[in-house]
């Protein structure tokens, strides 16, 4: 699928996902290009029906500026009891709606995010989904004192680790000063092994295995159809 054709289902998928959002609700705002259409739609609601919302927190700085350019006010997740409603984008979502997310590299904050929400929506357009999880390699947030120690024991494991890079090939820093290591397993033999593992390997700080989260995936197909997929 070519980038013009992958954009407008990416929109798609985010401008139904916009009129979803109620009223006075709380609302987490997720990271990446599918939720900056999402983002921009929400906008438009915001000048057309005048669309109230309760609190927004997000996932990134890059979501929060472009939420704010357009006249949102954001708060800190630590502000917030709970939100009613996140909708954020996916890397891979399998046919039981498990995913493989993180790709953008704000995969702590996402999590968390997602973790206090009522409800959980991704937006996605068709080359998102697989049988399996698969076809992506798994980013794992690390901390920097032990980083090295954490690459290693991926390579004895079998895992593939690669160390996520920069636009100036020096390696990736996230939101929280950490590293990114993706993983190329592929496909992903038991996530949820792999999650319990990660899970508690000192060191790690999060991962972008989404498991047993997700309750609805909205989907844009290029034949024109948008799937509302639920649990
Ligand atoms: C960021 C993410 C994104 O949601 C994921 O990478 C999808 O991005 P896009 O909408 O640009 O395809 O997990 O950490």
């Amino acid at each position: 699928m070519d980038k013009t054709k992958q954009d407008q289902l990416k929109k798609e998928a985010a401008t139904k996902a916009a009129e979803i959002v109620e009223n006075s609700s709380s609302l987490g705002v997720g990271t990446g290009s599918t939720v900056a259409f999402f983002i921009d739609a929400l906008a438009k609601r915001k000048e057309r029906e005048n669309l109230k919302l309760k609190h927004i927190v997000t996932t990134s700085n890059r979501s929060k500026k472009q939420l704010e350019s357009l006249g949102f006010k954001v708060d800190e997740l630590s502000q917030v009891d709970d939100l009613d409603l996140t909708v954020d984008g996916a890397d891979r979502v399998a046919d039981n709606l498990d995913g493989i997310k993180g790709g953008g590299g704000a995969l702590t904050l996402e999590k968390n995010v997602a973790i206090n929400s009522k409800k959980i929506i991704w937006i996605v357009d068709e080359s998102k989904l697989v049988h399996r999880l698969s076809g992506f390699a798994l980013p794992v947030e690390v901390l920097p004192i032990s980083c090295e120690q954490n690459f290693k024991r991926f390579e004895q494991e079998g895992l593939k680790p690669r160390w996520r890079l920069d636009e100036n090939g020096k390696r990736y820093v996230t939101h929280y000063g950490n590293y990114i290591i993706d993983l190329a397993c592929d496909p992903i033999p038991a996530p949820h092994g792999l999650a319990d593992y990660l899970d508690h390997t000192v060191g790690v700080v999060e991962h972008g295995l989404f498991l047993d989260m997700c309750d609805e995936v909205i989907i844009a197909h290029s034949d024109g159809r948008i799937e509302e997929k639920k649990k």
